[in-house]
């Protein structure tokens, strides 16, 4: 099967008066000024229920920038009806007409759509223009793209046959529906979870973060543009328990597809499981969950190279991506240069409105987040096994901001060691060099996560040892390089442990979870 070559969408610079910033910035201000009002979209219908709540950037929170409508329980259960009446004609469509849809969605984003998702990004989840461009332009691109590869592979493997006997794979979608839960944090996730399910046939309930209804608008308005069929994506918001409640006393739920907190997915899991007689299959569960994202720097490190990933992998987007660097070893003999480098790099970073192109650092999420990380920051001040050492300054007066902000620790196993933080705040152990095999298993032991990691070092035999000694604490390890940023279609990405099902998002592996095949064995 031959689907146009799948490649990464070039990231837009975004330079002093270029046409894409000029857009941008249009899109941002227009946006800035209009009241958005978000519906449910439920089969063919717009849905607005009147109970609605305030739509407000990260960054500037008493400004309201529209509003979205909440599901109530019959919403919820017409959007399952309609998911069901839509599936047939879906799941029996030439697969060429289902990938057209998601290609020509991708064009659409690459294209006249650009702007606006990324100014949705920026307003309503609080990017800077780079972090909004390489997730919801080209990360977001490259799931479609590749997704529609992978899933021509998928079909394209059959098993042999001789000439009397043909045997073929048929991969079905699921019976059922899928419900996608997705999280703020990445505007490409979010898109990908239902749309990967929905590419290989299967309708689809999507509950997308209260935080990121202003981008998730666009995305289903993109997919019913490029021709997405109604009912096969059915979006609803509001309350999540109620949601995921009605959802899972259908009979007919065939699979989560979710990205969130770990403590979310575990309790799913196990209402999936106290009502597995009800289910006429055994659903699918898979899932992308936190992270407790290691760096480790060999003394045979550079120094510049490994300042650059710790601070790029522990800063961009405030911090806020499950793959961020969050635990940082070093050791003993580079500590001194190593501390001056990220003193320079943290400094020179700005911090303010999305708006101003110049600002590396914005808001997180929300004030909930603001007020755990700022009760982690004042209990650092505190503790005698720890000190900030850059940073540590927090104010919440008009958007939430943080600074970025590192802990020095002189316990492997302090409380910002272990726990996942979400946000722009670092925690550093310096070890004995001659610790080295020591502290490797250390950090092996030291989280429940298993998401990502960084190895920084010039010795190959080192490289060889981390790699061995950390082999389970990592579903994507980098070496030389910042834990984050992982490409679709060059760094499959997801954990193990506490941190997901590692079901890899973007590749085969993940789309395969979305098919029941039927083997047909036939005899001439
Ligand atoms: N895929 C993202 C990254 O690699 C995290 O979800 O940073």
């Amino acid at each position: 099967f031959k689907v146009p070559k799948a490649i990464n969408e070039p990231v837009k610079s975004y330079a002093p008066n270029s046409p894409e910033k000029e857009a941008v910035l249009a899109a941002y201000k227009k946006m800035w000024n209009t009241q958005i009002d978000v519906p449910l979209y439920i089969g063919s219908e717009e849905i607005r229920t009147g109970n609605t709540k305030n739509i407000t950037p990260p960054h500037d929170h008493k400004h309201i920038v529209g509003s979205y409508h909440l599901a109530e329980k019959k919403h919820v259960e017409s959007a399952i009806a309609n998911a069901l009446e839509s599936k047939a004609a879906w799941a029996n469509m030439a697969w060429e007409q289902r990938a057209a849809i998601f290609l020509k969605a991708a064009e659409l984003i690459a294209g006249p759509y650009r702007a606006r998702i990324n100014a949705a990004t920026m307003i309503g989840q609080s990017k800077n223009i780079h972090q909004a461009e390489i997730d919801a332009s080209c990360e977001l691109i490259d799931f479609l793209r590749f997704n529609v590869e992978f899933m021509t592979q998928i079909y394209a493997d059959q098993p042999t046959s001789d000439s009397a006997i043909w045997n073929r794979l048929e991969y079905r979608p699921l019976e059922g529906f899928i419900y996608a839960i997705t999280p703020f944090n990445f505007t490409a996730i979010a898109a990908n979870l239902p749309a990967s399910a929905a590419m290989m046939g299967n309708v689809v309930i999507w509950k997308p973060s209260d935080s990121q209804v202003f981008s998730a608008k666009i995305i289903i308005e993109i997919f019913k543009e490029a021709g997405l069929p109604n009912g096969v994506i059915n979006v609803v918001f509001g309350d999540a328990a109620m949601i995921t409640d009605t959802i899972l006393a259908s009979r007919d739920f065939a699979g989560l597809h979710y990205t969130g907190s770990t403590f979310v997915f575990k309790d799913l899991w196990a209402k999936i499981g106290s009502n597995i007689h009800h289910y006429k299959t055994y659903p699918r569960i898979v899932g992308e969950t936190g992270g407790k994202d290691f760096v480790m720097v060999h003394p045979s490190a550079n120094v510049k190279q490994a300042v650059t990933g710790i601070v790029r992998g522990a800063f961009e987007f405030q911090g806020q991506k499950c793959s961020a660097a969050s635990r940082v070893y070093i050791p003993k003999s580079l500590w001194p240069a190593i501390k001056e480098q990220l003193t320079i790099d943290i400094q020179s970073m700005k911090m303010g409105s999305p708006e101003d192109f110049s600002n590396f650092i914005t808001a997180v999420i929300h004030e909930g987040s603001f007020d755990k990380l700022a009760g982690y920051i004042d209990r650092a001040k505190k503790d005698t096994d720890a000190e900030i050492i850059i940073g540590g300054n927090y104010d919440k007066s008009v958007g939430y901001f943080i600074e970025p902000t590192v802990i020095l620790t002189t316990n492997p196993k302090y409380v910002t060691m272990e726990t996942e933080l979400f946000g722009p705040v670092l925690t550093i152990y310096v070890y004995e060099d001659s610790k080295w095999i020591e502290t490797l298993e250390l950090i092996d032991q030291t989280s429940e996560y298993a998401l990502t990691g960084a190895i920084f070092s010039q010795n190959r035999y080192a490289i060889e040892e981390a790699t061995v000694k950390l082999q389970n604490a990592a579903g994507n390890l980098y070496i030389n390089d910042k834990p984050t940023g992982a490409v679709v279609g060059q760094q499959p990405f997801g954990g193990a442990r506490a941190s997901g099902t590692n079901d890899k998002a973007g590749s085969a592996m993940n789309l395969l979870r979305w098919v029941s095949p039927r083997t047909i064995k036939e005899v001439f």
